[in-house]
This record gives C-alpha cells, structure tokens and sequence, in this order.
C-alpha cells in the first residue's frame, strides 16, 4: 500500500503516457488515408490506390484515328511520313470542344463548327484548337540537347538554318520554307 502511494504520480504519469498513446494512433488512423504505403511498403510514404485511380480517369486526350474519320485527307498525307505517330495535339491543341461541334454539326445542319485560332505560343496552351507555323512547335521535339537519344533526328536550329540556306532564318515560320506540318519531308 505504502509503495502505491508512494509512486502515485509515476502511475499518473504512465496512464497519461498510455492514454496520450493510444489518442496518438486512433488519430493517425484517422487521419492517414487507407491504403497509404501498401504492399508491405512497396509503394513507400505513398498511397497505393491512388495509382488505380487516376489509371481509372478518362483520357482527356483524343486518339488520331477519331480526327481521321472526318480528315482522312491528313490521315493520307501523313501515311508515309516519319510523322504517322505523331500526334495531332501537338500541333492543334487538344480539340475536344472541336471534335463535339464537328460531331454535332455532322447531325444538324444548325450546328457551326468554331474556327481554328492563333496559337498563343504556350505548350500547355488552353486553346482549344489552333492552325500554326511557329517554329516552336517543332522545337519541343526536334531541338538538340544533351540527353537526346543519338538515332533522334534532331537539329542545332542555327546551323540547320545555315548548312540548308534558309532564306529568313529569323521568321518564326522559317521552317516551313522547306518542311510541311504533315508530311515534313524537306
Ligand atoms: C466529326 C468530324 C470531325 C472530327 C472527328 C474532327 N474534325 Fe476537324 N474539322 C471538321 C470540319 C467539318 C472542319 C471545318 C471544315 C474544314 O475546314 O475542313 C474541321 C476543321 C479542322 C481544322 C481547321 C481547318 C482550317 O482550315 O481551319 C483543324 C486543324 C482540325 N479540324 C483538326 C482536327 C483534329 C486535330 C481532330 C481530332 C482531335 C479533328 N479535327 C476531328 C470535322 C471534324
Ligand atoms: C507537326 C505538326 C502537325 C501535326 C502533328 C499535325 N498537323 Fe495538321 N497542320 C499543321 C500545320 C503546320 C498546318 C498548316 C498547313 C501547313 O502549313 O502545312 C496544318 C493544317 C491542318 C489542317 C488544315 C487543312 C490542311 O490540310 O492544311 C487540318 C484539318 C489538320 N492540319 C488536321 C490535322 C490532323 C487531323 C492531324 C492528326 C491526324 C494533324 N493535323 C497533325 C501541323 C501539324
Ligand atoms: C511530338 C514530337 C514532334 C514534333 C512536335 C515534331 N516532330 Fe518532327 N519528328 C518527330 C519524330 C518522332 C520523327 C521521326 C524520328 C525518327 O524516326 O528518327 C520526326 C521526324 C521529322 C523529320 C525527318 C523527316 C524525314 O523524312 O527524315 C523532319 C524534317 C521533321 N520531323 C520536321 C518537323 C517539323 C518541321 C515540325 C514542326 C512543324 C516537327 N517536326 C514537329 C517528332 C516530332
Ligand atoms: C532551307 C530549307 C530548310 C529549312 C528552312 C529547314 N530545313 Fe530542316 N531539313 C532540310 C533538308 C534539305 C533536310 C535533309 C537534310 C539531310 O538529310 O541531310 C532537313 C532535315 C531536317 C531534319 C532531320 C535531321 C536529321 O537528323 O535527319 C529535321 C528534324 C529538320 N530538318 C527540322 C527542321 C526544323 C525544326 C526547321 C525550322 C527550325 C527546319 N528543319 C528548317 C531543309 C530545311
């Protein structure tokens, strides 16, 4: 008995320590979501699920073949081009609000389809669908830099311009003064 008394605040003190404990976890099961750092921590401080989650979202992105219903003249340009797998996109924006007025416009006669506009030169550009000979289109892909792979077909832009005699290899549309968007062939 005497001992009791004697170490009352230790015993205090360890029941805080459990109680401080036991709020600790509840509140960090709370809080943590689930499946955070599955698979025996595969994943690590991640959260497993969400990997199957944003694999579940739809694409945002159209496929080529849906533009080549209704531009299968492109679709042909392009066929025998180096460019066959480069995507539309690149060069027209994502053309989601085009692709519904075009399809809707296929049905009524009513229905317009909104012309192509200017690019405003940003690459994740909010555009909907754009027609456009800026070189810097072409750059993002074609510009050289450490890293390239070495089959890549890239250029230094100023000795290209020089070594080809471009004739205003200071336009923004230079390239176009011997490559075209579908078929690129010089
Ligand atoms: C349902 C048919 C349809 C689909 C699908 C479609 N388009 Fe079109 N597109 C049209 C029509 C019709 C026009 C306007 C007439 C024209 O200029 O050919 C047009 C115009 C365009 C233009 C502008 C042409 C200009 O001279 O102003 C571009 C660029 C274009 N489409 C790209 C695309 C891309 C990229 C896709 C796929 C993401 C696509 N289209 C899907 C029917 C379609
Ligand atoms: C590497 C860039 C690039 C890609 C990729 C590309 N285009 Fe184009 N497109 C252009 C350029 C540039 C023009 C303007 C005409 C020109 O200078 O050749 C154009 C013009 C067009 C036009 C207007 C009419 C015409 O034929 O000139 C349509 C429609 C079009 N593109 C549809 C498409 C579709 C559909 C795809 C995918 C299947 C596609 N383009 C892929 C660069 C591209
Ligand atoms: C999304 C990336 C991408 C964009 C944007 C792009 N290209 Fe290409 N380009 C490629 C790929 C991929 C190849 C094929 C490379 C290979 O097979 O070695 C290629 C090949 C080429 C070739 C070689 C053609 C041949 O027959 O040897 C030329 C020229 C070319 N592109 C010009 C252009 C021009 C001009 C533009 C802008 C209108 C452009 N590219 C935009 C990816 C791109
Ligand atoms: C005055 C004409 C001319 C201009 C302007 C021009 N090119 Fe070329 N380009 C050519 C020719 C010709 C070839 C083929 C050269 C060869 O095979 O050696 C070529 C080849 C290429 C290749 C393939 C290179 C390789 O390694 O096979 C790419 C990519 C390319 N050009 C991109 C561009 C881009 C991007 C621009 C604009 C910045 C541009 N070109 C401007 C004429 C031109």
């Amino acid at each position: 008995m005497k001992f009791l008394l004697d170490t009352k605040h230790l015993w205090i003190l360890l029941a805080l320590l459990v109680l401080g404990g036991v709020a600790a976890w509840e509140a960090r099961s709370w809080m943590v979501p689930d499946t955070y750092g599955d698979l025996m921590g595969r994943y690590g401080p991640y959260r497993a699920a969400a990997l199957e989650q944003i694999a579940a979202r739809p694409s945002v992105i159209i496929a080529d073949s849906v533009c080549h219903e209704c531009h299968q003249d492109v679709e042909e340009e392009r066929t025998d081009s180096k460019h066959a797998t480069v995507r539309c996109i690149h060069c027209h924006g994502l053309a989601r609000k085009h692709v519904a007025q075009a399809q809707a416009a296929a049905k009524s006669p009513d229905a317009t389809i909104a012309p192509a506009q200017e690019w405003d030169g940003d690459p994740l550009t909010k555009i909907d669908l754009y027609i456009t000979q800026d070189r810097a289109t072409c750059l993002v892909c074609h510009e050289e830099n450490v890293g390239m792979p070495e089959w890549f077909q890239k250029i230094n832009v100023e000795e290209h311009l020089d070594d080809q005699g471009a004739e205003e290899p200071d336009s923004k549309e230079t390239c176009f003064e011997c490559h075209g968007g579908h078929d690129t062939a010089p």
